[in-house]
């Protein structure tokens, strides 16, 4: 959730690490920090907003030294506040941190040091790891040695990076994201390529389980007990470079529109791949798709898919929900699990305990060299370049474009349906985007708006009222239509707007019939439709297309409405409140 980024070279670390920790600022951004080590001394600058405010308050990127640390906070334990923002020093002001993750044991290690003697000035769990490595070094006066024993006492999910005063970086990961960029005399430890993109282009993705030590040397990688273990070195892909706003006033406008040429790269699977995919589902006697948040919403639609169109019967599971749901993953199981970061502790919590027992796991994810790809039997890339927009946009669509994919395979298409006209169709909705900008000044002052969709666009609904309350702050809620009778019509006066999915497939009589029960409870309804009708208050043309496909195209109208909403709301579309884009914490 949180970006942690560390830097050890030969030219000053703070502007780096602040140009860095804008680029990770998806990963949470309630508040940042940078921490330098300067003439034997550890220097901390840190306060409450994005990298820029914070920037712009205190001049993180002016602290001298060659090696240096930085923080975005997402905060799980405290406050957003100053004193909980990283990095945090332990108190001698010997060692100073940045943390990512959770230490569950946190409470009883801060106890023992406290007994000890050493002191806290926050509420993070994080803290107690500088204290934890003051300690270690207290008692072995060397760098390398407490990291190891400060490795053996954390419980829980962790990457951390460590500046000592006495010289060195260290970093560590278990269970959270962490990869070593190395430059020219030079070596970046980050969350996520993005940390370094730019400076190098080469990199080495640290295990589970693993730690770094760096100095003006070089690096040494070992397991937690101190084993030296070995690497290869990555090559990053363009692609990453590709993580700028171009003319674009916000990333998930960039993202939005990119999806004409996402859908068309998605998936990119060679036919013996895909015919091996198709096998392992139809083998399995229990098939299982998984996912969190729109990622989820994407599974409900691949299950929509492969069962109605491929008669594959498929079970989804919320990932959050899978501990306490009566799910029983055997070695006839397979898992299909969807995230674009492939980081989604819960979505990784699923995929473990369904590999523990005998499950294989299909992942169908956009960063390959994630934590879940790594588990997977296969992993199939979105292939749609880095989403830095919290809300998810065109990692839906692509991982819609793989279903559609992988269900005709599952139907024996050997001649399948390619997404061309899908995609120039989504291009002629984006050239719309006027009359959507006027729907979303309409929507200014609205406070609810219920979202309807028969069969497979319930699921659509569903992902638009997510983008709807997470860029605009909308309350907004999804139904199928022809619940709203047994319900939902109690909400409805002329305060509400109701967005009806209404293509013209066979959903369409019945939810012009829901339309009409909408309409006479005085509410206004923004119609989504190839057929226009003097019953829409607003009309949201959609063009004509093979009816499997409408979800693809429907959803893009409705994440620009969201999108135009936040701006008219003042919201910035990019960072939501109290969100991250990669939830890495339970
Ligand atoms: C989407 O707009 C959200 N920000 C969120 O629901 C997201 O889809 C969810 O957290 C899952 O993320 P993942 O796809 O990276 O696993």
């Amino acid at each position: 959730m949180c970006s942690i980024l560390g830097y050890i070279g030969s030219g000053p670390a703070a502007p780096l690490i602040v140009e860095g920790l804008k680029r990770m600022e998806y990963r949470g951004y309630d508040s940042a920090g940078v921490a330098t080590l300067f003439m034997d001394k550890i220097l901390v600058k840190k306060g409450i907003g994005r990298v820029f405010e914070v920037n712009n308050e205190v001049s993180l990127d002016s602290l001298p030294g060659d090696v240096g640390i930085g923080h975005t906070r997402w905060a799980t334990h405290g406050g957003v506040t100053s004193a909980n923002a990283h990095p945090h020093l332990s108190s001698s002001n010997g060692i100073a941190i940045v943390h990512n993750g959770i230490i569950d044991n946190y409470q009883d290690l801060k106890r023992e040091l406290l007994a000890l003697g050493y002191t806290f000035k926050s509420e993070t769990d994080s803290e107690v790891i500088a204290n934890l490595l003051q300690r270690n070094y207290d008692v072995t006066r060397d760098f390398k040695k407490s990291m190891i024993a400060t490795l053996s006492q954390l419980k829980g999910k962790f990457a951390f990076i460590a500046i000592s005063k006495d010289g060195g970086l260290a970093a560590a990961r278990f269970q959270e994201p962490l990869m070593i960029g190395i430059g020219k005399q030079s070596y970046f430890v980050s969350s996520d390529i993005l940390g370094f993109v730019g400076n190098t282009d080469e990199a080495i993705y640290l295990e589970n389980g693993e730690f770094a030590m760096f100095n003006s040397d070089g690096i040494s990688i070992s397991d937690f007990e101190g084993n030296p273990t070995k690497h290869v070195v990555t090559k990053i892909s363009k692609e990453f470079a590709d993580a700028d706003k171009s003319d674009y006033v916000h990333y998930t406008l960039k993202e939005i529109y990119e999806q004409p040429t996402t859908i068309l790269r998605a998936g990119g699977m060679t036919e013996q791949e895909l015919d091996w995919l198709a096998a392992l589902i139809i083998r399995s006697k229990n098939v299982y798709i998984t996912g969190s948040g729109t990622s989820f919403n994407s599974a409900l639609i691949g299950k929509y898919l492969f069962s109605k169109y491929a008669r594959v019967k498929i079970e989804p599971i919320v990932s959050s929900e899978t501990q306490f749901s009566p799910v029983y993953f055997d070695s006839n199981s397979v898992l299909i699990a969807l995230s674009q970061s492939g980081e989604s502790a819960d979505v990784l919590e699923t995929a473990n305990i369904a590999k523990e027992s005998g499950a294989e796991i299909v992942s169908i994810v956009n960063v390959m060299t994630s934590s879940l790809a790594h588990m997977s039997s296969i992993s199939v890339g979105l292939n749609c370049g880095p989403e830095i927009g919290v809300a998810a946009t065109k990692s839906f669509t692509s991982q819609m474009a793989i279903m559609y994919k992988l269900t005709e395979k599952l139907c024996g298409v050997t001649d399948a349906r390619d997404l061309n006209l899908v995609s120039s169709q989504i291009s002629k909705l984006l050239l719309n985007h006027s009359n959507i900008q006027k729907i979303a000044k309409e929507l200014k002052t609205v406070s609810d708006i219920y979202v309807l969709g028969n069969g497979i666009h319930q699921y659509v609904a569903m992902e638009a009222s997510l983008k709807l309350k997470e860029l605009s702050y909308i309350h907004a809620e999804a139904f199928p239509g022809g619940e709203l009778k047994h319900g939902p019509l109690a909400l409805l006066d002329s305060n509400a707007y109701v967005v009806v999915i209404n293509p013209n497939d066979s959903t369409y009589t019945s939810m012009l019939a829901a339309t009409h029960e909408v309409k006479a409870r005085g509410a206004k309804v923004i119609g989504i439709s190839n057929i226009p009708s003097e019953i829409y208050d607003y009309w949201i043309p959609l063009p004509a297309i093979d009816e499997a496909f409408y979800p693809l195209i429907e959803i893009v109208p409705l994440q620009l409405l969201a999108y135009y909403s936040a701006i008219e709301r003042k919201a910035n579309p990019d960072y939501p409140r109290n969100l991250a884009k990669s939830v890495t914490v339970k």
